[in-house]
């Protein structure tokens, strides 16, 4: 969809009509995001130009502030780097660059020092400042090497420590905008490369921006399934932006369902951390049996994947028709207060008369982490020029077909880092051509915006039916023929875009939730096997001599490479 750009009906061309968050016409880089790949990658830029931080709701709102159980990094010197490589390559089923978890395992370090350096406070033996670093242990790690804060509101003390760093910055040398509760709607192409950007801010009003670079660190797209660990704002807008400008995109199928969810009726699908499975949690079916015996031998620490099919699967009992309740059970653990441990989790679940210790948790799986995105090389640089890509938006190959538990917030660490090293190398000047300006975007009017939201809920009905933890071709056709209708359906809404200069946020996020989901199934549908957390009924076994493969969108095509 476009907004009326550069003369619509309706709309009101004024070059010099800017909005709160900027009155930019240009600026050297525009980051879109504003979780940890974002910011950490602003606070790199912000020493060599001017940096405008876009964000669609207030910063610090991303998936980033919600990750709870922690951030694992190596610390006891290159034993355990070599260790967290080799726990990051076997998770990933066959399927990891290596050379891109070789620089997340080496550069890991430095990058949580310099975190730590900033202000992240991270929690220490007897909570002394200086006192040594606790860690835990998650799933599929050698042992316990997970920094923590707050005892499970890791991400919420990442997020808050970046954004006091990049306000610092701001405060100090005027070189770091926030355009808060804004949008990247379209990347404008010329020559083969992105020159500006366009945005639609709270007011409605669209305007473009011309840039030296872009970087997309917009996160996941949790939000195209039903049930989802992730926050209302991953809607995967800048994996559709970039698709749409002409960026491959790689590895779609494997989206990682995290294994315990809340699972409690009208209840939205608040996480329940790794951790407690780190501390001892059991996994039990409602016949009481600790079921992880029969699937793996690490138990309940089998890597995620393994786990979330595990629950799907006692979830089902013999009759898929059949819903049966799995639970989390820690009231055997004595050693530790669960509440001073996991205070965030105990406050959430005592609001719905539960606690850790006396009762068994309901959980089920829920979509949580994208593998794939837009692909990327190990310094962010996408398939277009003068477009970057860090964090879970993005795809260097890092997490194979499975993602390591808590390797996520230091991916965004080390390749926003990495993205802002590149964009500085390559320095690319601005175009001369760009056109800037701004437009009033009409709203949409009642019916239209509640059509809208009729056709994000049937998306994501359908994807969790159709392309969920257990996939095959009859279900992945079935989400293509849905999608084909969801498409045909928002067809007429965009024509109000380009006729009338209507459009909304909802109504841009409904078609990048219609772009992922059909990136997710087109590449599910052509990897006929089961790797990860791509499993086919039909293909279940993993097939190395046709897919140890990455797979590569184009313009809706999809090939297989060994990258
Ligand atoms: C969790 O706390 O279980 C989430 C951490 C992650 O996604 O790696």
């Amino acid at each position: 969809m476009q907004p009326t750009w550069p003369g619509g009906l309706r709309a009101v061309i004024a070059s010099k009509v800017m909005t709160q968050a900027s009155n930019l016409e240009s600026v050297d880089f525009i980051v879109v995001g504003a979780g940890v790949a974002g910011l950490r990658a602003a606070i790199e830029l912000a020493s060599h130009g001017r940096v405008l931080v876009v964000t669609k709701e207030s910063l610090g709102e991303s998936n980033t502030h919600y990750a709870q159980g922690g951030i694992a990094v190596a610390t006891e010197g290159d034993e355990d780097v070599a260790l967290h490589l080799e726990d990051t390559v076997g998770a990933g089923d066959g399927l990891v660059y290596v050379p891109a978890a070789g620089v997340l395992v080496q550069e890991g370090p430095e990058r949580v020092a310099e975190l730590i350096e900033w202000g992240a406070a991270f929690d220490r033996e007897n909570h002394n400042p200086g006192g040594e670093l606790l860690r835990t242990r998650e799933a599929a790690h050698s042992h316990p090497r997970i920094l923590h804060a707050n005892g499970d509101a890791t991400g919420a003390e990442i997020s808050r420590s970046l954004v006091a760093h990049a306000r610092e910055i701001a405060r100090a040398h005027r070189r770091i905008h926030f355009a808060e509760w804004t949008m990247a709607t379209r990347l404008i192409v010329e020559g083969g490369r992105v020159v500006a950007v366009e945005l639609l801010d709270a007011s409605n009003v669209s305007r473009r921006i011309a840039v030296r670079s872009v970087l997309l660190a917009s996160g996941g797209a949790g939000q195209v399934y039903s049930d989802t660990t992730n926050p209302a704002v991953a809607t995967g807008d800048g994996i559709a932006i970039a698709a749409q400008a002409g960026a491959e995109l790689a590895d779609m199928e494997f989206y990682q369902f995290h294994p315990t969810a809340l699972s409690l009726p009208g209840v939205a699908r608040f996480l329940l951390s790794e951790a407690l499975r780190g501390e001892g949690a059991y996994l039990r079916n409602d016949r009481g049996e600790r079921f992880m015996e029969r699937y793996h031998p690490q138990l309940e620490l089998a890597p995620r994947d393994v786990v979330a099919r595990a629950i799907a699967r006692e979830g089902m009992g013999s009759n898929p028709a059949e819903s049966r309740q799995v639970y989390l059970d820690l009231r055997h653990i004595c050693e530790i207060n669960l509440t001073e441990r996991f205070p965030g989790i105990s406050r959430f679940l005592a609001t719905h008369g539960l606690s850790l210790q006396n009762d068994l948790i309901p959980v089920r799986p829920a979509a949580h982490y994208l593998m794939g995105g837009i692909r990327t090389d190990l310094g962010g640089r996408t398939t277009l020029r003068g477009l970057y890509a860090a964090g879970e938006a993005a795809c260097t190959g890092v997490h194979g077909a499975n993602r390591l538990a808590s390797n996520s917030l230091l991916e965004g660490l080390v390749f926003g880092a990495r993205a802002a090293a590149a964009i500085l190398a390559d320095d690319l000047g601005f175009s001369q051509t760009a056109v800037m300006g701004a437009a009033s975007v009409l709203p949409l009017c009642e019916e239209e915006a509640a059509l809208v939201e009729v056709l994000i809920s049937r998306l994501k009905r359908s994807l969790w039916a159709n392309a969920g933890l257990l996939r095959e071709e009859l279900t992945l056709r079935t989400g293509l023929a849905d999608l084909a209708e969801i498409t045909d359906a928002l067809a007429p809404l965009n024509e109000l875009t380009t006729g009338l200069g209507k459009g909304s946020r909802r109504l841009f996020e409904a078609n990048a939730l219609a772009s992922v989901a059909g990136s997710i199934l087109r590449a599910a549908l052509a990897r006929t096997e089961s790797r990860g957390a791509h499993f086919r009924n039909d293909f279940p076994r993993r097939d190395d001599h046709q897919f140890q493969k990455h797979s590569v969108e184009s313009d809706g095509q999809i090939r297989f490479q060994a990258w």
